[in-house]
């Protein structure tokens, strides 16, 4: 890719690029580009109205029922972004008096939608399931709980058969945001609740079409009842334009390309076990991660732009976070592997970071 420099307003060529969650390099096919200009000569630019009154055109109804059929569930709702199908969801379901319980390293969507809920709010320590059953004791109301699929600053899972023994013995609902895991993984990439055979267990399944579908917007899966309930109390959606046709006719492409090329997902994994290797060879701390989403552990708050400065002069994109994104000292890069890199790309830009962590003794 090519990057403007802020600093001294150079373009750097060729970068090798570590920070896009086009985990599956469908952003850029050309059945999808050519999906795209076919429905922009059909729809114009915008669908130009709520998805409840003129907004909503075939192919909306058409993503809605392709979600739900290739998540195995009786509906699906589409919303125009991840972020708005967390609040919507959430904020939707629960009201003062219940209680919703998140693991603590939730995405801010999660978050938000807790606030507006007005529920009673908590948070367990990450993945840690003693904890969440500590928050749910003792609650006698409507309870939801919370977690991710893959957690998108570490790149972990959470203990899936753990937790849903835990909601049940509290009678809670599970909620799983595969923001990060949906279309990546499981055979047939149904997300992490493939992966663990919990598909059924879990109550609410959202994702969203941002990351490894490389469009835009988000969705929730799962009963009719469910569905039918939040398209009338979602205020997220229903009160926000549907998403541009153009955007739906790309993902519906897509969605086309993840179900039918599996491949695409064995080279993701092939790339992921090719980088963790090459990084956890050299002592470069990549934390807890199982997954596409590598975390980089350099813990130096003062110097991670500094080093990230570097990196990039270099020839990688890849980006620092740093607090308030995730703790105190707990400072990181945060690198995601697509199926579309080459062995190449991934041989030479890991060889760039470890070079340039190494000058910075990060390497253990
Ligand atoms: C776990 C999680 N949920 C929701 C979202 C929001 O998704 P979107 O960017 O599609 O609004 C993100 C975005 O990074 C995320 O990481």
């Amino acid at each position: 890719m090519t990057v403007e420099d802020t600093k001294t307003h150079e373009l750097r060529r060729d970068l090798i690029n570590f920070a896009s969650y086009n985990y599956l390099g469908l952003s850029y096919r050309p059945e999808v580009k050519e999906a795209i200009k076919e429905a922009a000569e059909i729809y114009g630019g915008g669908a130009s109205g709520s998805p409840i009154l003129s907004g909503n055109t075939a192919l909306h109804t058409r993503l809605a029922e392709e979600v739900a059929s290739f998540k195995q569930k009786e509906a699906a709702l589409v919303f125009p972004t991840g972020y708005s199908a967390n609040i919507g969801t959430i904020s939707g379901l629960m009201r003062s008096g219940d209680l919703v319980v998140a693991d603590q390293f939730a995405h801010a969507s999660i978050v938000d939608g807790m606030v507006l809920s007005k529920a009673t709010s908590r948070f367990f320590r990450h993945n840690r399931v003693d904890d969440l059953d500590r928050k749910l004791r003792g609650f006698e109301g409507k309870k939801l709980v919370v977690i991710e699929g893959v957690y998108s600053m570490d790149g972990d899972l959470p203990p899936l058969a753990d937790i849903v023994e835990v909601c049940r013995e509290h009678g809670a609902r599970l909620m799983i945001d595969e923001a990060h895991s949906a279309f990546v993984f499981g055979e047939n990439g149904r997300g992490v609740v493939e992966h663990f055979g919990f598909e059924d267990e879990v109550d609410i399944h959202l994702g969203t079409f941002s990351k490894s579908l490389g469009g835009q917007g988000g969705y929730i899966a799962g009963s009719s009842r469910l569905v039918n309930y939040l398209r009338g109390f979602s205020r997220s959606r229903f009160f926000s334009c549907a998403l541009s046709p153009v955007v739906v006719a790309g993902l519906l492409k897509a969605l086309e390309l993840a179900r039918n090329e599996p491949e695409l997902r064995r080279r993701l994994w092939r790339n992921v076990e090719f980088m963790q290797n090459r990084l956890r060879n050299a002592g470069v701390p990549v934390g807890d991660s199982t997954s596409q989403v590598i975390p980089i552990m350099v813990r130096d708050d003062a110097r991670i732009f500094q080093i990230g400065e570097e990196i990039f002069r270099e020839g990688v994109f890849i980006n620092p976070v740093k607090y308030p994104a995730v703790g105190k000292h707990k400072s990181r890069f945060r690198m995601s592997i697509s199926a579309a890199h080459t062995e190449e790309e991934l041989d030479k830009g890991a060889e760039i970071i470890i070079q340039v962590l190494e000058r910075y003794g990060i390497c253990q």
